[in-house]
């Protein structure tokens, strides 16, 4: 995550996240915890044994009418951001989500948010990233015979040993959703049939006072999209 995905993600340069070491250990947390569902993966180059790219799953149930109506991003933002830049990117990635509507659009009350996809630099453009995101697929398919590695919170390490244990999410996934912020994962999204829904651009984005399309260049674009499981 800290070589492969955020000094290269948009969304990261956008909101300044590979500017802030902080930011990006906030950052960590989250795919620390996403990863207690049991469905996010890594690429290990098999001669080395260093990890070569990432991808973080994570399960998203429908709010029951009367619970507190928020997701996993927002009470994370809420409860353990504290650094703007990461503030910034979890409403990004809620804000994304709620104009993508999965949960009525698709009619569905469990889907997995497939996340962070990164390859490091001198593993790039070996397959990697399309590999990753479809046996993604491939695990939320499966879930409904358990999480393809599952995990507890000792297994993160003593940095993480302070998080609290949730409960776990039983209900199996009938859709995978994506925000895809470059032309790569655009590409590998199309090619593993997910249908793009909505297209934000960057230029409407504003953080720290500048329009974000200053950080990235004109016309960069992430993509909402989702694929029927
Ligand atoms: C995006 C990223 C994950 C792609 O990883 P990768 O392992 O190199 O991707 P792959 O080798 O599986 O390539 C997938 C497809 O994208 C294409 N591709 C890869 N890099 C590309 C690039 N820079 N420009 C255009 N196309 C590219 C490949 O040719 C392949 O297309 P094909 O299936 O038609 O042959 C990697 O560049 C990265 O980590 N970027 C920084 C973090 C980021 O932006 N993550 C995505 C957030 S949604």
């Amino acid at each position: 995550m800290r070589e492969g995905f955020v000094p290269n993600a948009a969304t990261c340069i956008a909101l300044e996240v590979d500017k802030d070491p902080l930011a990006v250990e906030e950052l960590l947390e989250l795919c620390a915890d996403a990863a207690l569902d049991g469905l996010s993966l890594v690429a290990v180059a098999t001669d080395t044994g260093e990890v070569a790219a990432t991808v973080f799953s994570k399960l998203q149930e429908k709010p029951t009418p009367g619970s507190t109506e928020k997701t996993f991003v927002e009470i994370f933002n809420e409860e353990r951001c504290k650094r703007p830049s990461t503030k910034a990117m979890m409403d990004f990635i809620v804000d994304r989500d709620a104009k993508c509507n999965y949960f009525d659009r698709y009619d569905v009350d469990c889907f997995c948010e497939i996340m962070f996809l990164g390859t490091k630099p001198e593993h790039r453009q070996k397959g990697l990233a399309k590999l990753l995101l479809k046996t993604s697929v491939d695990v939320a398919k499966k879930f409904k015979e358990g999480p393809f590695a599952p995990l507890t919170i000792a297994d993160l390490g003593p940095e993480y040993a302070f998080m609290k244990p949730r409960k776990p999410i039983t209900k199996p996934p009938q859709l995978c959703s994506a925000l895809w912020s470059s032309v790569a994962t655009k590409k590998c999204g199309d090619s593993l049939g997910f249908t793009a829904l909505e297209v934000f651009s960057y230029d409407d984005l504003i953080y720290n006072g500048r329009p974000c399309s200053d950080r990235l260049g004109p016309g960069v674009t992430c993509e909402g999209a989702a694929l029927k499981i």
